[in-house]
């Protein structure tokens, strides 16, 4: 076990990223953090007021930047990397932004790393496994091939081969960890969870893509952090751990849960158009990662969590209210 001293978290002002950073403050009060943030469209500096300045700093920069990751990496000893353009519809919208950072960035940092000799933690997701048919019985294994199918997955798929190309051609200490959908606080309003609410709490009515039937495995976000931990200080080098809460649910069981926790008619919700080249499935099979680091879940009653989140969103109205109307505006030109 091996608790790093000094740790460099991109895109630590994002949803995550936030969530890891908090976790470190309450928990790991020995660990400074400095976060490293663009400060993109999904990144909130407001995130980090309240925290120990004297534990958690932060620099606005970009991890495509090589001279100032120059400047910065030196003096760390791990980096946990979740800087990342995050949104499918975006993506199918406009590709270029994941390609430079999802790609390039990462490229950067490992560069960085080699350079610096520095632990790598890279934050990924079930998405570069691609899609399993509803009626299939398996989940994904950490060795399955990756199939990803749209603009942003096929960017975190790529990014995850470059960091075991590194890792095997350069030996640079890495990790990979490829989660499933998060949901709880801090989340951008984009994503399907609290856009659902904060349509709700404003009057618009949610919107489910195609027959709602795809199914996304859900994990709250402090269960994600806590594993990510654990992956830092305990992990294997050159391992990929899969970690999710085995709670399949289709995207209409989702929405059904939030409209009766709201106190809305089940019905009260339009049926927009398909995702394009929408995944139908994602599904992980945590055992390895369960079994080999002894983590668990503890958000395992996904309607108590879904309860606790949409309280935080009726809390922090002044958090998501600026964002939501030009939110709404970009998918309205998106048709
Ligand atoms: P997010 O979009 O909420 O946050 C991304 C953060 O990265 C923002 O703060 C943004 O400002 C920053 N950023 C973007 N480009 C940058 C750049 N070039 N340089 C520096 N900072 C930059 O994303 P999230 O949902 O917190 O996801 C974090 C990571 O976890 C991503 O790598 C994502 O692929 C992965 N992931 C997310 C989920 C999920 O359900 N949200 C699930 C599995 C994996
Ligand atoms: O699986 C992990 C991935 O989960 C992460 O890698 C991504 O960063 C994260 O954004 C998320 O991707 P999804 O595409 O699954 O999440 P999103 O919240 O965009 O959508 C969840 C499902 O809900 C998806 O099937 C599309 C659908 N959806 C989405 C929105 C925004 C709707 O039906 N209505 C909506 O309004």
């Amino acid at each position: 076990e091996h608790v790093p001293q000094n740790i460099l978290v991109t895109g630590g002002c994002g949803f995550i990223g936030t969530n890891f950073v908090h976790m470190v403050a309450e928990e790991h009060p020995e660990t400074h953090v400095t976060v490293l943030d663009k400060l993109s469209y999904a990144g909130n500096p407001e995130n980090l007021a309240g925290l120990d300045r004297g534990q958690i700093d932060l620099v606005v920069g970009d991890i495509c930047d090589a001279a100032m990751l120059d400047e910065v990496v030196p003096g760390h000893d791990a980096i946990v990397n979740f800087a990342a353009e995050s949104h499918n519809d975006n993506s199918i919208a406009d590709p270029g932004p994941f390609v430079e950072t999802n790609i390039v960035g990462t490229y950067q940092l490992l560069e960085a790393v080699r350079k610096y000799d520095v632990r790598y933690h890279h934050v990924s997701t079930d998405e570069v496994y691609g899609d399993m048919a509803l009626e299939d019985r398996r989940r994904f294994e950490p060795d399955d091939p990756y199939r990803p199918s749209s603009p942003y997955s096929s960017t975190k798929a790529a990014s995850d081969l470059l960091v075991r190309a590194w890792c095997r051609t350069y030996g640079i200490r890495a990790t990979i960890s490829n989660s499933s959908n998060n949901y709880g606080p801090y989340q951008h309003v984009e994503k399907f969870v609290p856009r659902t609410i904060t349509n709700i709490l404003t009057g618009r009515r949610p919107k489910l893509y195609g027959m709602g039937r795809n199914v996304r495995d859900w994990i709250h976000v402090e269960d994600h952090v806590h594993a990510l931990w654990d992956i830092l200080v305990r992990g294997r080098i050159g391992e990929t751990y899969l970690v999710g809460a085995r709670c399949e649910m289709s995207n209409a069981e989702v929405l059904g849960c939030i409209l009766r926790l709201m106190g809305e008619p089940e019905d009260a919700y339009d049926k927009v158009a398909e995702r394009p080249g929408h995944d139908v499935r994602y599904a992980i099979d945590p055992s390895k990662f369960e079994e080999e680091l002894g983590w668990k879940p503890v958000h395992t009653d996904f309607e108590a969590g879904m309860r606790s989140t949409i309280a935080w969103y009726r809390e922090h109205e002044l958090w998501w209210k600026p964002v939501k109307e030009q939110t709404e505006r970009r998918y309205e030109a998106m048709g």
